[in-house]
């Protein structure tokens, strides 16, 4: 039996260090932002190589946020990958703006960047590049266009915390990185939780305010933007799992690079980091002609699989009025049709990894 992710192992690895954090803020009653979204946003940032940060209330609103802060809004459009969580695309619609997709590259299953280039038109304010499964898009050539057109980048990091090119961390390239803090996440709350980073401090300014109905000060407001705060609970567990993020990252890249050894080489496509760029894994999708068999067989033996994610952004039915259809982004609607996610978390075991390549040998095609 193997989890697919084994979040009570993390816990009760830390569990009277967070005990204690929940307690400190029941005792201080600083519910929502406060110190406790200071002291995390500053960790944080460190340990990520950002500037500033300011926490959020999830990976989603972390985009929309991020957006707002751009001026990004309606008549305006925002290329993104096709191949992304749905949330990747529901911000952009969500502050009024248009996607425009682009297909992912094979093996990194990162944006296409010539593609991106081609779609550049009079509308486009910003790109989404996603660093899906915590391996880094191709940045520095996203960076030139958007250079080369005046465009704004946004990052969504949501499942890439301390993923790096050339040891810079993801996130620090554009104006923004978003991310989510959702529990199962690299590093992961114990509920909803976000956060948005940034080089500029104005944009830190603007973000701030957009977390927090626009505010200037107490009862005083520029503009109305809503509510995305970080609760004070969230924002201390966060605080004790920061410690942390660095081993648990080095725990999934040696669990990934055990199941590259085995997998990768028996001929099945895996994720392949550029060069000169760390993923961290967040997930382990392998490419199989069989998913059926294969998930069914793995789940007969115990051992938790799943898909990420079944239907490309294209093809979602709440986003059929932009007009996209079958084939007009084959690897990701290939990759959404073949890939299986393989068990990975920082605490699982050798052994546990054996099990899982030989049970997935015994049925899975190339
Ligand atoms: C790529 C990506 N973007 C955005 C999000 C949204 O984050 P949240 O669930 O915290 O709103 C997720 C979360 O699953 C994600 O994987």
């Amino acid at each position: 039996m193997v989890p697919f992710v084994d979040l009570k192992a993390q816990y009760k690895s830390i569990e009277g260090e967070v005990k204690e954090a929940i307690n400190e803020v029941l005792e201080t009653m600083k519910f929502v932002q406060g110190d406790y979204e200071k002291k995390f946003s500053q960790e944080f940032s460190e340990v990520h190589g950002s500037k500033f940060a300011v926490g959020c209330s999830n990976g989603t609103s972390a985009i929309t946020v991020a957006l707002r802060s751009l001026g990004v809004g309606p008549g305006y459009e925002v290329i993104t990958v096709a191949n992304s969580f749905f949330a990747t695309a529901e911000a952009i619609v969500e502050v009024g703006a248009t996607p425009v997709f682009v297909d992912c590259v094979d093996e990194t299953y990162s944006i296409d960047v010539e593609q991106l280039e081609s779609k550049v038109g009079d509308k486009t304010k910003a790109i989404i590049p996603v660093h899906l499964y915590g391996n880094p898009s191709d940045m520095i050539l996203i960076k030139k266009i958007a250079d080369k057109y005046d465009l704004k980048i946004i990052e969504d990091c949501a499942q890439a915390h301390l993923a790096s090119i050339d040891g810079k961390a993801v996130g620090t390239f554009g104006e923004f990185g978003t991310f989510s803090f959702y529990p199962g996440k690299n590093l992961g709350a114990y509920g909803d939780a976000g956060s948005v980073i940034t080089q500029d401090a104005e944009l830190l300014k603007i973000a701030t305010m957009h977390i927090n109905h626009g505010r200037t000060k107490k009862y005083e407001h520029d503009f109305c933007a809503g509510n995305f705060r970080m609760d004070g609970i969230q924002a201390a567990i966060l605080s004790v799992k920061a410690k942390y993020i660095s081993k648990w990252t080095d725990g999934r890249r040696a669990a990934a690079a055990k199941y590259d050894k085995v997998i990768g080489e028996a001929g099945f496509k895996v994720i392949k980091p550029r060069e000169g760029s760390k993923c961290v894994y967040h997930l382990y999708p392998v490419e199989v002609e069989n998913r059926d068999e294969v998930m069914e067989h793995l789940k007969s033996v115990q051992i938790g699989c799943g898909i990420h994610y079944p239907i490309p952004l294209h093809m979602q039915p709440a986003l059929k009025y932009l007009g996209y259809k079958a084939g007009d982004f084959p690897i990701s609607e290939r990759s959404a049709s073949k890939m299986v996610s393989l068990p990975i978390f920082p605490e699982i075991t050798d052994e546990q990894i054996d099990e899982v390549c030989r049970e997935f040998l015994k049925v899975a095609r190339a």
